[in-house]
């Protein structure tokens, strides 16, 4: 299993007491599979992303990647992990603005002790952004933006590829390149997908659907 959650819950502190955002998921994501989770605005949605991509971790409950307990890894190697094996793809692309396309998308690679310039151009052409390596993200548009995410998440040949809200700010059309594009990352590399949406149009591509509302699995 690539990932798995067991138990999963989530509470965040507020001065009325504890918010309970997340309650007892459990879900097993096999090794390629693409997973969608959907659900409402404040749902829980990017909460139990981050939790499944040790971005964060849970209240109670457990999640292992690859059958192996997040609880038990340091945060060294909680780091390593992340960078090794996971991509992320967020709403907002998150891109550093000082630095330029090339130079984001082989930030993760500097962060793991390599250089991969051959491979970051080649994902670079590949996504069609061949022309655009010295410029920089606001020089972008909103589908190149997230096309430079993706190249930047690929770039260490991840395991898993998690995203949320990936079209949320794209118009339909960038929105469907996008998510052909994630899906033909799943299908030709075999990486493990997590997919966060309220873009129905989007599950689509899924092989398998959470309902996520009020913080719980629903069918
Ligand atoms: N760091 C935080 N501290 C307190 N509450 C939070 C925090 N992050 C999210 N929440 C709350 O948790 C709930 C779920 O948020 P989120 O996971 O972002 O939902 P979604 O991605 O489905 O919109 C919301 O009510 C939100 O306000
Ligand atoms: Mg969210």
């Amino acid at each position: 299993m690539m990932l798995e959650a067991k138990n999963v819950s989530k509470v965040y502190p507020s001065p009325q007491g504890g918010l309970p955002v997340l309650k007892n998921i459990n879900l097993k994501i096999p090794k390629g599979e693409l997973a969608a989770i959907v659900g409402p605005s404040g749902a829980g949605k990017s909460t139990l992303l981050h939790i499944l991509g040790g971005l964060d971790s849970p209240s109670e409950g457990s999640v292992l990647f690859q059958g192996q307990d997040l609880r038990d890894f340091s945060p060294a190697q909680l780091c390593r992990m992340r960078n090794q094996k996971c991509g992320f793809i967020f709403q907002f692309y998150h891109l550093l603005p000082e630095f330029t396309v090339e130079e984001n998308v082989l930030m993760p690679s500097r962060i793991a002790g390599k250089c991969a310039q051959a491979r970051a151009r080649e994902l670079l052409s590949q996504l069609g952004l061949d022309k655009r390596l010295k410029h920089f993200p606001s020089e972008l548009s909103g589908g190149e933006k997230q096309r430079a995410a993706i190249a930047r998440a690929l770039i260490n040949q991840p395991e898993a590829l998690f995203c949320d809200e990936p079209t949320g700010n794209l118009d339909s059309r960038a929105g469907g390149e996008i998510g052909s594009l994630i899906k033909k990352i799943n299908l030709e590399q075999h990486t493990t997908v997590v997919l966060v949406t309220h873009n129905q149009e989007l599950t689509k591509i899924a092989d398998r659907v959470y309902y996520l509302r009020d913080g719980a699995l629903v069918n």
